[in-house]
């Protein structure tokens, strides 16, 4: 069956953010840019807080992007503006490193709040690439890269658990890759905007959102082992099952750089600690009774929630692959039940998006990203979008709920220069 939409997708149409960045590096510089990259943002599909247990992922990069306008500078300097601030921000190259001192390559020792205050948050994804770059490039330390101006502009949702930050790393990472040179692969910028993430932004994230920014393919998921890297691209075929993927934003606004995410994952250490493995990766369902016996209740659920979401993606795979994208509903379900009761990472907005998604004939529902605030996803039969969407906006009014943003998205490609 082949089914044409029933609603607009987002409302950003594409290039939208290579326009606005392209004018905003006009306004910064009174000049063209050299080139124009952009990365997406990315829904995930299944497998939530298992990539840093080192276990299985299966996001899909989105059609809503973040463009960089960029183009070399002669005197050693980087300077970062953004639609989503008023100035921009500008420091020495050689200060990168001063700005955020390694963290010996250990994604935990992140540094406090303190030592980041220098400059502001959103300016420490780019200037953090860039700082996260020169220790894959030994030519830095000879300083050979000359400096760099970069003007951001986005389309995709703050805050919504779309990977917003992902697709700044992702953009930021592609220009810098190309203008300076480098010639790095996706995987190792992918590695750089993590490592961003981590140490110079303080957010003690996983690599499953850029990822699925560097790896995106149009209509497919990447299907990720957080361990070894090794991605295989998972073809959906929702367009012709005549489903979409309606995202349910809350505009409940969550942070991983602080508080539940960190917690979780200190949880979930605590875990393979006491059950003698590397990572929750080597735990399996059969291991599930003796992790009963040496884990309190909180930790033990924690613990549940991991083993049985690995499950549940390379579940999902097989049945994508055997039974197709309508046979993946009640996997959906069950991760999102497991996210609430076990990880205790759903509020209760995403709880009655999912609710009302399902009893509106939603073929599955879940949250979708880190939790605590964010967005829920709906596999919906495209006939059925407008009433699954009527059904959420009354819920969330019954309940007196702020009015959620409801749009669809489209899995798509990766990063690509755009101008
Ligand atoms: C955030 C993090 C990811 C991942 C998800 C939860 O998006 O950036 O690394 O841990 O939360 O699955």
């Amino acid at each position: 069956m082949t089914a044409a939409p029933a609603t607009a997708h987002a409302e950003a149409p594409a290039g939208t953010a290579a326009t606005a960045a392209r004018d905003l590096f006009r306004d910064l510089t009174g000049s063209e840019p050299a080139g124009v990259w952009s990365a997406p943002g990315r829904a995930n599909l299944i497998g939530e807080h298992t990539d840093y247990n080192d276990g299985f992922v299966l996001p899909f990069a989105i059609q809503h992007r973040t463009a960089a306008a960029a183009s070399l500078r002669t005197d050693g300097r980087i300077r970062v503006a953004s639609t989503f601030a008023a100035e921009p921000v500008e420091v020495a190259l050689d200060d990168l490193e001063t700005l955020f001192p390694s963290a010996a390559g250990t994604a935990r020792a992140v540094h406090d709040s303190a030592e980041r205050a220098a400059v502001p948050e959103w300016a420490a994804y780019p200037l953090g690439v860039a700082w996260a770059l020169r220790a894959l490039v030994p030519a830095w330390a000879a300083g050979t890269f000359a400096g760099v101006d970069i003007a951001i502009a986005s389309d995709v949702p703050v805050g919504a658990g779309l990977s917003s930050s992902a697709a700044i790393e992702g953009a930021t990472g592609s220009a810098l890759n190309e203008l300076w040179g480098l010639g790095l692969d996706p995987v190792a910028l992918a590695q750089a905007g993590r490592r961003a993430e981590n140490e110079a932004v303080g957010a003690p994230t996983g690599i499953m959102d850029q990822m699925a920014t560097m790896l995106g393919r149009a209509d497919a998921a990447v299907f990720l082992d957080c361990r070894t890297l090794e991605t295989r691209s998972i073809p959906l075929g929702f367009a012709e099952a005549g489903l979409e993927v309606l995202v349910i934003d809350t505009g409940v606004k969550h942070a991983h750089s602080t508080g539940g995410y960190r917690e979780r994952r200190e949880s979930c250490e605590r875990g393979a600690a006491a059950l003698g493995v590397p990572a929750l990766r080597d735990v399996t369902v059969e291991d599930l009774p003796r992790a009963g016996e040496l884990l309190d209740d909180v930790d033990f659920r924690r613990v549940r929630h991991i083993v049985t979401e690995n499950q549940r993606v390379l579940d999902t795979v097989a049945v994508l692959a055997e039974r197709g994208p309508r046979a993946i509903g009640d996997l959906l379900v069950a991760s999102h039940a497991s996210m609430r009761d076990d990880f205790e990472i759903s509020i209760p907005e995403l709880d009655t998006t999912v609710d009302t998604a399902l009893a509106h004939g939603a073929v599955g529902a879940r949250m979708t990203g880190g939790g605590f605030g964010g967005a829920a996803i709906a596999l919906v039969d495209h006939t059925l979008v407008p009433a699954v969407s009527e059904a959420v906006r009354a819920a969330f009014a019954g309940a007196g709920f702020a009015e959620p943003h409801l749009f669809t998205v489209v899995p798509s490609a990766g990063p690509r220069r755009d101008v």
